[in-house]
């Protein structure tokens, strides 16, 4: 079974949300009726809808870029447009992945939704846009949809080159990123100067600090959110092995403990988009299934936490 969730209204979530009770302003019954279409998110700065899965590529893109696509990987590319993927995120730090993804894509079937995101990761200006223009030969675009400012590097200098290249049409989305909370105070300030369209943080069941804070003021600026290190870089996997899946969780269409763990994301009201990164078809499907079908509602993820926190 397989349903929609339909997003919070903006008015509603503020209406009751607080910095410090963004949790309780989650709204209970979110599950509804049967239905088959992939859930979507709205970027609030466009309206563009974009699908709640997406793709992180670090480490498990970063491989020999030659012959990848006679690799599996090129099954789990396939997987990942199959099932509605669109938003792929990637970076010049992690290795060839850049250039794996750009390889891959170009031979998916089903690729028509493509949604290229990647970083600017280096100091001054110069450096910053020779980057970044690799980066689009790597993935083979001629605009790359999200560029972001990875773990706030020199932000001061390449947040004006990314605006130019908006208006240039070079890119169409603006963004930044980190995976660690002793950015956080930094970025908090930074959200409310600059014009983002979109902020990159970590956010999983065990890892819940940004819901303190930037969730809630990603949500009032109307800045998308991408979701990184969903699973803690793979290590919630090892605290639940063995483990049977409570029979509640099917009232969420959850089958598994990586849906369990995306539903769990993908149930806040300010998530836009979530990055799982893997190597494995298996794994891939499995991901992309916690982007159908019911989510939980608060009282529901107050339980998931309460559960995960006896294991
Ligand atoms: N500062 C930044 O900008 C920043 C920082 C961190 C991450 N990121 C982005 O966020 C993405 C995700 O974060 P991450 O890669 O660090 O960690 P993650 O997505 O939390 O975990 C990835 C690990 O989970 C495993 N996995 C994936 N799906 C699974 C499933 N269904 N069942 C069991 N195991 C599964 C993968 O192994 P298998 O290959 O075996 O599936 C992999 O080892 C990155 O790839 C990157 O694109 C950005």
């Amino acid at each position: 079974m397989k349903t929609v969730k339909p997003e919070v209204s903006r008015r509603q979530f503020l209406k009751t949300s607080g910095a410090a009770s963004l949790m309780c302003s989650l709204v209970p019954g979110l599950a509804v009726a049967a239905d088959s279409s992939v859930i979507r998110r709205t970027i609030p700065s466009s309206g563009e809808r974009l699908s709640v899965i997406g793709l992180g590529t670090s480490r498990t893109f970063d491989v020999d870029s030659d012959n990848v696509v006679t690799s599996p990987l090129m099954e789990v590319m396939q997987a990942f447009f199959d099932n509605d993927g669109q938003l792929i995120d990637s970076s010049p730090m992690y290795g060839s992945a850049e250039a794996v993804t750009g390889a891959l894509v170009k031979q998916a079937k089903n690729r028509q939704r493509f949604f290229s995101a990647t970083k600017v990761w280096t100091n001054g200006k110069g450096k910053g846009i020779e980057q970044m223009e690799r980066s689009m030969q790597r993935l083979g675009v001629e605009q790359i949809d999200l560029m972001q400012i990875h773990n706030l590097r020199d932000w001061k200098t390449h947040i004006d080159t990314l605006v130019d290249w908006k208006a240039e049409g070079r890119i169409r989305y603006i963004g930044i990123t980190t995976s660690s909370g002793r950015y956080h105070d930094e970025l908090e300030e930074i959200l409310l100067q600059l014009p983002l369209d979109f902020v990159q943080f970590s956010y999983n069941i065990l890892n819940r600090t940004v819901e303190q804070r930037l969730l809630p003021i990603a949500w009032e600026k109307s800045i998308a959110t991408l979701i990184n290190r969903p699973y803690q870089r793979g290590s919630l996997f090892r605290r639940v092995k063995g483990k049977p899946l409570p029979a509640w969780t099917a009232e969420f269409d959850c089958a598994s403990w990586g849906q369990f763990f995306l539903k769990f994301i993908a149930a806040h009201p300010a998530v836009t988009c979530i990055i799982p990164a893997t190597s494995k078809l298996n794994h891939m499907v499995d991901n992309m299934a916690a982007g159908y079908g019911r989510l939980p509602d608060e009282p529901t993820r107050q339980r998931m936490i309460r559960l995960f926190e006896t294991l």
